[in-house]
């Protein structure tokens, strides 16, 4: 065979379009573009002779596709219905004969050319022969702008595209930058577009230039779009692939050192029972955990599983993991609220507290009609010891469910509700959390104890913590910084507890429904020590089986008043576990108990005996009386009133103190630790006096010759506010006129500058204090009157409370003189007052029926 050049790159086209005879190559799917070179092979129907007559090395053929696939020449076949019209005239480059004596060739596309007709058709089918029309494309058109610019943009894009391909040679960059010529460069790429049979064929046939560059310029630019995009799909799944490897690898690498390791530190069978990641796995997979706590779980012991058992980091997920696993994510204990059953273990635990009873059954109907516990929170203020937290504690019993206490006071950092964060051995989560854990259920009842004692300082604020927990609208999401997955803690019952609201962040006061609980009177105390306190007492001094304690009521009312000073019951409850105390001993003594006695023999156990406790008996248990009841004189000092203050553990008696120095100069001087408001509101009852002389009885010359020194006592105690103006007015009036003050009066209410007495807050704890010390007679402000609702009436049987509207008033209580109204006219200050003449009102005495008006409290 012979062989000649085997690709001739041409840019010369004929020039001339003539009509030849060619022998027509039918293919099949196969579209032959001008200057390309392609093998076809033959069928064995080709013989030696065939090959001689048509297919001679530099002899020319004519390729024609057919028009639908898989089709074949027969006899009876039409050619001109089967084959396109439009071919290639191609050059034989190459003849080559197959082992199983078949041919195939090299050819290379010439022209492009038009079918005229077919001859001698039925001679042979092989090889047919057709008159064709060789098609030249117009060299003038290759001067227009247009196709200049389409020459140039498929050049680019050409370039291009072999960059993007990884399969193609940068030489054949090189080459495609030094053809200029553009159809020449059209036809050679267009065999590389990913465009099928249909489309090749079409631009075979489209004799526009124009049109056929731009339809192979748009092909273009698909294809290199459909380049870059699965270059950026080869390089992420390199990635991945490399990424996956390495991380296969490096752990392979691990798990091997780890073994050889753990070796050293296994039990001879190398398990570690429970701790195993599958036994994590298993826990996991059973754990009723929501779902941001199973993908953490997951990831956590993912983590743990790369790392060296017993290392620090291996401790910190080891302990994560428990904590999550730990929590009793599906427990909820919670039973229907009933009001009826509520309300039978709040009045068993309670004595009284009928107000806040009610409100708390108001509180638990609207939950039970909610279904829900959005809303408000609990919280209940009052004084030490009247029963806040064992009131929470009773909620809980009523509502069936568990109940934890967290205590608030001093906490100062925000970590300690929330939290410290996962980055150090020995972060642990907050007080919710562990909370939640220790009563192992959802929906207990958590009391915030002492919400009033949070502290502040830099590090990060508790109270913001808190405000997340108590609002319902974000309690369903709550994150703990170290478990770092949200909580529900909608279904947790929450309650506080506060000795005051002074002290509480506004914004965590707003969340919360307040419920007032105020000192117990000595009625309420009696009853209270005898139907609770007392069994409690004896009971946790194991005596219950024992003995039976009975107390006099007149023993009971000496130890309150004489071993007790307080708002509430602590201090009672601490004397009463006193005398159990004493009686356990002379129990145990006498071989009352079960207890073994010094010989080993185990004493018989005595028939319940009755010990009574009579008044004497107080001293015996508890010494001498630790408070003593005053003998009051009927008069105090000259210069001495009792004012009565409201602190946050309950109201209280509160001495003034007077005192004169002659000779002097009008001096004033206040001691006593006050506030800026008590200051001034002594001022402006000094004002009032000197410019009243007349009605109170004293002289100016009288005091400006005189040094004056006001103490209010207990000055380690501060004070403020302005209650105690009309107690500090009389303490300077009995000092002036040397008028003693009834020591069976006490007074509150602030003055103005004109005497009106001013209504001032916590009048109930006052009153009730005033009550304690023995009190008979009370001056209240009159706008004060609607707080008498909330007196109990064994308290206004035994006290006489005096509204009063001005200073007149108290004068004439306390002095019980005749109050004379005309101003005096020799002092300027006198004179100025006068203009606002203050008739003096009749005093009101209020008895328990006092008539009762709503207003607003302190
Ligand atoms: N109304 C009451 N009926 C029966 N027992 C009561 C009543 N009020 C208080 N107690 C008892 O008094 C004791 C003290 O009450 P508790 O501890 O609840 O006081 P508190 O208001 O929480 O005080 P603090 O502000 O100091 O925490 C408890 O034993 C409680 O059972
Ligand atoms: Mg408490």
């Amino acid at each position: 065979m012979e062989e000649e050049g085997l690709i001739e790159l041409t840019e010369q086209k004929p020039k001339i379009s003539a009509e030849h005879i060619l022998k027509i190559v039918p293919v099949n799917q196969l579209v032959l573009f001008p200057h390309n070179v392609i093998p076809i092979t033959f069928g064995k129907e080709i013989t030696p002779a065939n090959v001689d007559e048509y297919l001679k090395p530099g002899g020319r053929v004519g390729v024609v596709a057919f028009r639908a696939p898989h089709t074949e020449l027969r006899k009876n076949t039409t050619p001109s219905e089967v084959l396109h019209s439009v071919g290639t005239e191609a050059k034989v480059l190459k003849v080559i004969r197959f082992p199983d004596n078949t041919y195939g060739a090299v050819i290379q596309g010439r022209r492009r050319f038009h079918i005229l007709d077919f001859v001698d058709q039925d001679s042979d089918v092989l090889f047919l022969s057709a008159s064709v029309s060789i098609w030249e494309d117009s060299p003038q058109d290759m001067e227009k702008v247009e196709i200049l610019a389409l020459g140039r943009a498929m050049k680019q894009l050409v370039q291009k595209a072999i960059a993007l391909s990884p399969n193609i040679p940068s030489e054949a960059a090189l080459f495609i930058e030094n053809v200029h010529d553009t159809l020449y460069l059209a036809d050679l790429i267009v065999p590389y577009l990913s465009i099928d049979f249909k489309d090749r064929q079409e631009l075979l046939e489209i004799d526009d230039i124009e049109l056929r560059l731009r339809k192979i310029h748009f092909f273009l630019t698909k294809e290199i779009e459909i380049l870059e995009i699965s270059k950026k799909i080869n390089t992420d799944v390199k990635t991945e692939v490399s990424k996956q490897q390495r991380k296969y690898f490096v752990r392979e690498q691990m798990r091997v050192l780890q073994k050889e390791l753990g070796d050293l530190d296994d039990k001879p069978d190398g398990s570690r029972p429970g701790n195993e990641p599958a036994d994590f796995k298993e826990r996991i997979d059973n754990s009723k955990m929501n779902a941001q706590a199973r993908d953490a779980s997951l990831r956590e012991l993912e983590r743990m599983s790369m790392m060296q058992p017993g290392s620090p980091e291996h401790m910190v997920s080891f302990t994560y993991l428990n904590w999550l696993l730990d929590l009793p994510w599906d427990v909820h204990t919670q039973t229907p609220i009933r009001l009826k059953e509520a309300q039978i273990v709040l009045d068993n635990d309670h004595y009284g507290l009928k107000k806040i009873k009610k409100r708390i059954l108001e509180f638990l109907a609207v939950c039970a009609l909610k279904k829900s516990l959005k809303g408000p929170i609990i919280l209940f203020v009052g004084p030490p010891g009247v029963g806040k937290t064992s009131l929470g504690k009773s909620i809980a019993k009523a509502l069936g469910r568990r109940f934890a206490r967290i205590s608030l006071g001093g906490v100062r950092d925000e970590a300690e509700i929330r939290g410290h964060r996962r980055t150090y051995i020995g972060s642990m989560p907050g007080k919710i959390v562990d909370t939640i854990k220790k009563t192992g259920s959802f929906d207990p009842v958590i009391l915030f104890d002492e919400i009033d004692k949070l502290a502040y300082d830099g590090r990060g604020d508790p109270s913001s913590a808190l405000l997340e927990v108590l609002d319902p609208e974000q309690n369903h999401n709550f994150v703990d910084h170290y478990l770092n997955v949200p909580i529900d803690l909608s279904k947790v019952f929450f309650i506080a507890t506060a000795n005051s609201l002074q002290t509480i962040p506004p914004p965590l006061r707003d969340r919360m429904e307040v419920i007032e609980l105020s000192s117990y009177t000595m009625d309420e105390k009696n009853h209270i020590a005898f139907d609770h306190l007392l069994p409690q007492v004896v009971e946790e001094h194991g005596l219950k089986e024992l003995v039976k304690i009975h107390f006099e009521k007149e023993t009971m009312n000496q130890l309150i008043q004489g071993y007790t000073r307080e708002a509430g019951l602590r201090m009672l409850k601490r004397e009463l576990a006193g005398i159990v105390r004493g009686i356990a001993r002379e129990v145990v003594e006498q071989g009352g108990s079960d207890e073994p006695s010094p010989t080993g023999k185990k004493l018989k156990k005595k028939p319940l005996k009755t010990k009574i406790i009579s008044p004497a008996d107080l001293r015996f248990y508890l010494g001498p009386k630790h408070f003593n009841e005053k003998k009051r004189p009927f008069l105090l000092p000259v210069g001495v009133s009792t004012g009565l203050a409201w602190t946050p553990v309950g109201g209280d008696v509160l001495f003034i103190e007077t005192a004169v120095s002659a000779p002097g100069t009008g001096k004033f001087s206040v001691t006593g630790q006050l506030g800026d408001v008590m200051k001034e509101s002594v001022q402006t009852a000094l004002a009032y006096i000197r410019s009243h002389t007349d009605v109170c009885g004293v002289s100016v010359q009288d005091m400006d010759k005189k040094d004056l020194h006001m103490h209010f006592p207990e000055g380690a105690v501060k004070k403020d506010g302005p209650s105690a103006g009309v107690a500090a007015f009389l303490s300077l009036v009995s000092q002036f006129s040397e008028r003693p003050l009834p020591s069976h009066l006490a007074m509150t209410g602030e003055i103005s500058l004109r005497g009106e007495v001013l209504p001032v807050g916590g009048i109930q704890e006052k009153l009730l204090a005033a009550h304690r010390y023995g009190i008979t007679t009370v001056m209240i402000p009159q706008e004060n009157e609607h707080d008498l609702e909330d007196i109990p009436a064994d308290v206004l049987k035994e006290m006489r409370v005096v509204l009063i509207k001005d200073v007149k008033d108290a004068l004439k209580v306390a002095f019980s003189t005749k109050v004379n109204t005309t101003p005096q006219k020799s002092s300027p200050a006198a004179k100025k007052a006068s203009s606002q003449k203050v008739a003096s009102q009749k005093t009101k005495t209020v008895s328990k029926k006092a008539p009762l008006k709503k207003g607003t409290r302190r």
